[in-house]
């Protein structure tokens, strides 16, 4: 298994451009289904959890050919000759979710095992059932998943009030009412900028939605929809990983190729705990800053985002003073904080969505193990300040999110290899 050994102490300079965001590109894979013509993605992540959702399609039958050089993936889902999503797949992406919505929707039936929790939360799928339900889909479960049937053959749509949010919910239901007959209705949508993306690349393929990105999206059924071509929206959860590093490593960094707008209360609140940041429109240059204990609450979006609560743990230990963390969204979120104190962070875990920061403390390299890429990330933020050497196992938890992630930060002057044993 590959491990990353990092040196800390290392100030960074120079730029690292943000890539296409995972949780867009992974939105588009699914949605390519809907439709039995070709799509074209550019800005494409090459990571571990975009290269399994590509399996997937394949797997279905679908052509995908991809050049690693041009970042383009083109998929070709006219072959697609499966309803049923292979169990190893689906139990490898948490998010093989998003594709049952529009096989169900184009094909009338879809069985997948249940994607299964991870170490963020059980994530239960409960939402994504009922929903389907509300379609007019009959559900039977499975001794590992389910099974969704269209009653009639085809969806009808419906009015679906979702009881909390949900980002692949919602991206979900709107993806499964593109193809179902009538005008759906969506209440209490979540409004993350994947999904305005992931409405307008569908409205190109011919498709009639609107309100993405507000909490009301309505969706006039039609009876097929065509190919097209999507850029990917860049990743507003790197962007804000490399804001926090240039922060935490008291550099002056240019984060490239972003769209700071994506990044919601997350820059404010970082103005106010003291960063200096110079915002223009698509680039965030971060500035050696007096930073402060200010405390936040994770939220939807334009909340401060839950994938940024991690990084945000470890800067809140290097500041003056007490301030609490509190992961409103998942319950599994916060549990990487022992790592950190065993590197020498002060923080008091008060119940699975809260802790207690006391800063600053100095940080001492460890042996740590990567629980999920964002707290894995954390982790190579927290190797970065710390003094002499960390290293970290399960970097494939790191390689799910972050392409390439050592060798662009080596080009801004981090001490970070890639050990392969
Ligand atoms: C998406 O996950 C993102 N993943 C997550 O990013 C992100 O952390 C999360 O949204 C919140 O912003 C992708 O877009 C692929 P939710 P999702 O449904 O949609 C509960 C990363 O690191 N819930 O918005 O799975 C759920 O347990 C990943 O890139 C139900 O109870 O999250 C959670 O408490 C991690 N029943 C809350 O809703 C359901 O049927 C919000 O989850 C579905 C969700």
């Amino acid at each position: 298994m590959d491990k990353f050994v990092i040196n800390g102490g290392a100030k960074l300079s120079g730029s690292i451009a943000v890539l296409g965001a995972k949780n867009s590109a992974l939105k588009i894979l699914a949605a390519t289904v809907l439709s039995d013509q070709k799509c074209i993605i550019n800005n494409f992540p090459f990571i571990e959890d975009t290269n399994i959702a590509i399996e997937i399609l394949r797997d279905l039958g679908a052509s995908v050919d991809v050049d690693k050089e041009r970042k383009m993936v083109i998929v070709n889902p006219a072959t697609i000759n499966k309803t049923v999503l292979d169990p190893v797949l689906v139990r490898k992406l948490r998010s093989s979710i998003l594709f049952a919505g529009p096989i169900l929707a184009r094909f009338g039936q879809v069985q997948m095992n249940h994607p299964g929790g991870c170490v963020i939360g059980k994530r239960p799928i409960d939402l994504f059932i009922n929903g389907f339900e509300k379609f007019g889909a009959g559900v039977d479960f499975t001794e590992d998943g389910f099974k969704l049937i269209a009653k009639s053959g085809k969806l009808k749509a419906s009015n679906i009030f979702f009881p909390q949010i949900t980002v692949t919910g919602t991206e979900t239901m709107m993806m499964t009412a593109v193809l179902a007959e009538g005008k759906t209705i969506l209440n209490n949508c979540a409004m993350e900028p994947e999904i305005p993306a992931l409405a307008e690349y569908l409205n190109k393929c011919g498709a009639k939605i609107k309100g993405a990105g507000t909490h009301t999206i309505e969706i006039e059924g039609v009876d097929k929809i065509y190919g097209s071509y999507f850029d990917v929206i860049p990743d507003r959860i790197e962007a804000g990983t490399f804001v926090m590093m240039g922060l935490l490593t008291g550099s002056e960094i240019k984060i490239e190729n972003c769209n700071p707008e994506h990044l919601g209360a997350v820059l404010p609140i970082l103005e106010k705990a003291g960063a200096k940041l110079e915002i223009g429109e698509n680039y965030i240059i971060t500035k050696p800053s007096q930073m402060k204990a200010v405390s936040v609450v994770t939220h939807e979006y334009p909340g401060f985002a839950t994938d940024l609560q991690s990084p945000y743990t470890l800067l809140m230990t290097q500041v003056q003073d007490q301030s609490i963390v509190h992961e409103s969204i998942f319950e599994g979120r916060l549990f990487f904080t022992d790592q950190l104190n065993s590197m020498g962070a002060n923080i008091i875990m008060c119940d699975p969505h809260r802790v207690v920061v006391n800063g600053p403390t100095k940080l001492y390299g460890k042996k740590l193990t990567s629980p999920d890429l964002r707290a894995g990330i954390t982790m190579v933020l927290a190797g970065m300040i710390a003094e002499g050497t960390t290293t970290i196992e399960n970097i494939y938890q790191i390689d799910r999110g972050y392409e390439n992630i050592e060798a662009r930060l080596q080009k801004l002057g981090a001490d970070i290899k890639r050990v392969t044993s």
